[in-house]
């Protein structure tokens, strides 16, 4: 099959059917817009693993997205979509580039979760946008950035329901939208441990990517231990 699009983290092939794509995870690792780069062995099975488990979980609770089914250790097959070019990003707890944009301590609590745009451009480094910017170059409508607005903080309703039940904390997350052919919003992409802030709620040991970007832990044996609490989840 034909290879359609090949990211950092992920390989996107067509099918014999219309409209459904298969996703292959990578076992390779990015971070700072790719200045960080390795290749780790076991990691795009265990995103595959844990994206499929919290696609299933979010479509048990009434939020669709692009997934179709889990085919194999690190393959999915999900709706073709035509990506809209923003990360949507929530945030319930300061982390990451917040901190040191509006100086908000690391751990502060919000009194609301905040959701923002980022501009997926890797030549301008994906820069924060407002409604205004995403107007003005025609990514989205007025009612389109509404809509993703509230459908992101109804995934986030959901992830917070899961990881407070896991006794985990979500911190902050990434996710990203398509259109179908007949112009719906669809969640997309992926979500997980490469997308997430998760904390313990004990002990605030990360369960994410930032134990790869701050060279503080083996990312197979976090993701790991991840999935097993996700799958120990009923
Ligand atoms: P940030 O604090 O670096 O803005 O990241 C916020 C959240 O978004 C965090 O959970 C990591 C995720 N994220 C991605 O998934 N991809 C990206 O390219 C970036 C910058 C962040």
């Amino acid at each position: 099959m034909t290879l359609l699009y090949e990211g950092k983290a992920k390989r996107i092939f067509s099918t014999e059917v219309e409209d459904v794509l298969r996703v292959e995870y990578k076992d390779e690792v990015t971070a700072g817009n790719g200045a960080k780069k390795d290749y780790i062995e076991g990691k795009g099975r265990l995103n595959n693993q844990i994206t499929s488990h919290i696609f299933n979980y979010l479509k048990e609770n009434g939020v669709k997205s692009h997934f179709i089914e889990q085919i194999s250790e690190t393959e999915q097959l999900v709706e073709s979509v035509k990506i809209i070019p923003l990360e949507v990003v929530v945030r319930n707890i300061a982390a990451g580039s917040i901190t040191k944009r509006l100086g908000f301590d690391k751990g502060h609590v919000f009194d609301e979760p905040l959701v923002e745009f980022f501009y997926k451009n890797d030549d301008l480094n994906d820069p924060l946008i407002t409604d205004d910017h995403i107007k003005l170059l025609h990514l989205a409508s007025e009612t389109e950035i509404q809509e993703l607005k509230a459908s992101a903080l109804a995934v986030n309703q959901q992830l917070l329901n899961l990881m407070t039940d896991m006794e985990l904390r979500l911190v902050d997350f990434k996710i990203e939208f398509g259109l179908t052919k007949d112009g719906q919003i669809l969640l997309a992409d992926e979500i997980s441990p490469d997308t997430c802030r998760i904390w313990d709620a004990h002990s605030d040991t990360n369960f994410d990517k930032d134990v790869y970007r701050e060279d503080t832990g083996s990312i197979i044996e976090v993701y790991q231990t991840f999935l097993n609490k996700l799958e120990a989840h009923k």
